[in-house]
């Protein structure tokens, strides 16, 4: 087999065969296929599309380029759950306990990487304590016994996606649905989870900015999914504005746990509770989407959720207390208000922008190595609809910096008001089968 051949017959549009996927992949993991032969065939498949054959088979020989987590010695359907990414998306933190409260096993495997905020396990180890260095023996064991465990990423998964991906990074090749797909259901699939509900964003903020294509980006992962026989589904839901009013490490864990308390933003409950209520379904705990849903309001309501929180943290060397005592994480020493040059109705937060603002006070990683700042962050006090008065703080900036000029100016970047009302944006605008 020749890739010169396998890229000429992608470029005239007709389908590779699996042999022949797994011929490129495995070529190109392993250095015998030069990157500017990769390059042309991402080239092909931007152009060409591949078919729902192609593209399960490109996910499963990515798969196989590296190991593959092991969670059979977990008690129950392992169901995953994974955001296609956000700005202030601290969903995980509030819907893991509250799914295992109502006896999902959640068997989480989470990154740092990169971004306005840190990852899942960063926001998590603001609270003070909080490892996630343990070992596979004590993940199953904790996972069997309270239904959630967090360890950070181990192993060598999918090294063909990730050579690729940096291959489509300056090739212009990253915006492709089979390409982005695969991607993604790799890391999934190589992850074990045994049921997968997907939260794919759209919106100014997202990835996709655009309704239809984030339609076509999960109809993509929910075909690839389910072909590869984990039960997936997705939800579409809205990042034309961050999600709920928190961005940053310390003040998300502390914005979710305020959801887990029954207060909180209502994007952020209504959010954990929809794709909650779709892993609690797929789990098998629930007969219907509905009763699934009111199992996790009463386990919020009676405080179950709240105390699966407790023995989460508590498991993970983590101080507990911190969910009654939010005060007691990590704190900046500067709040600098930023307020409104106009009155009028909020028509736009544009996400990226207050993400970025965020980022200079010091939330997010600019490079792997970049060290973060896990106090810092953005309160957003005014959200799409909200009116505001000339001169009433818009939002809050939390810094360890004297000198936030840059990050004020951006935030007022990211405001557009208008006369008049506006309507709130919708939350949720459709789900996936
Ligand atoms: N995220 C991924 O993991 N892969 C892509 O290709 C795009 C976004």
């Amino acid at each position: 087999m020749r890739m010169v051949d396998l890229i000429e017959k992608k470029r005239d549009g007709h389908e590779l065969t699996k042999e022949e996927i797994y011929f490129a992949i495995e070529g190109y993991t392993n250095g015998d296929i030069p990157d500017y032969q990769m390059s042309a065939l991402a080239m092909a498949i931007f152009f060409q599309d591949m078919t729902t054959n192609e593209r399960a088979e490109l996910t499963m020989a990515m798969v196989k380029s590296g190991d593959q987590i092991d969670l059979s010695a977990i008690e129950g359907v392992k169901v995953d759950k994974h955001s296609t990414g956000g700005v202030g998306d601290k969903t995980t933190i509030a819907l893991a306990p509250l799914v295992a409260a109502v006896g999902v096993p959640v068997a989480k495997m989470s990154g740092r990487g990169l971004g306005h905020t840190g990852g899942t396990i960063d926001k998590l180890e603001a609270i003070p304590g909080f490892s996630v260095e343990i070992t596979t023996q004590q993940f199953t064991e904790l996972v069997n016994k309270n239904k959630l465990a967090v360890v950070g990423q181990t192993g060598n998964l999918t090294p063909a996606d990730k050579k690729l991906y940096s291959l489509r990074d300056v090739t212009a090749t990253v915006n492709s649905i089979p390409l982005i797909a695969s991607s993604i259901m790799s890391k999934k699939i190589a992850s074990g989870a045994d049921a997968i509900v997907l939260d794919v964003k759209t919106g100014s903020g997202a990835f996709m900015k655009q309704l239809d294509q984030s339609k076509q980006l999960a109809q993509a992962m929910v075909e690839i999914g389910n072909r590869l026989g984990r039960e997936t589904m997705a939800i579409i839901s809205d990042m034309n504005q961050p999600l709920g009013y928190t961005v940053g490490n310390a003040l998300e864990v502390k914005e979710a746990i305020e959801m887990l308390r029954g207060g909180g933003p209502d994007d952020l409950r209504e959010l954990c509770l929809t794709l909650g209520s779709q892993m609690v379904f797929l789990a098998k705990k629930a007969a219907s989407i509905e009763e699934a849903r009111q199992q996790l309001e009463n386990a919020i309501a009676d405080g179950t959720a709240l105390e699966a929180l407790k023995v989460f943290i508590e498991a993970q060397n983590g101080a507990p207390s911190v969910v009654d005592h939010p005060e007691t994480l990590p704190e900046a020493s500067y709040k600098v208000e930023v307020l409104a040059k106009q009155a009028g109705t909020v028509s736009a937060i544009v996400a990226d922008k207050i993400g970025t603002a965020a980022m200079l006070l010091g939330a997010g990683r600019a490079t792997k190595d970049s060290e973060i700042d896990l106090a810092v962050g953005i309160v957003l006090h005014k959200k799409i609809g909200d009116s505001v008065r000339a001169g009433e703080a818009i939002a809050t900036l939390h810094a360890n910096q004297e000198n936030v000029s840059n990050v004020i100016e951006m935030v007022h970047a990211a405001y557009s008001f208008t006369d008049g009302p506006i309507d709130k944006p919708t939350l949720i605008y459709d789900e996936i089968h």
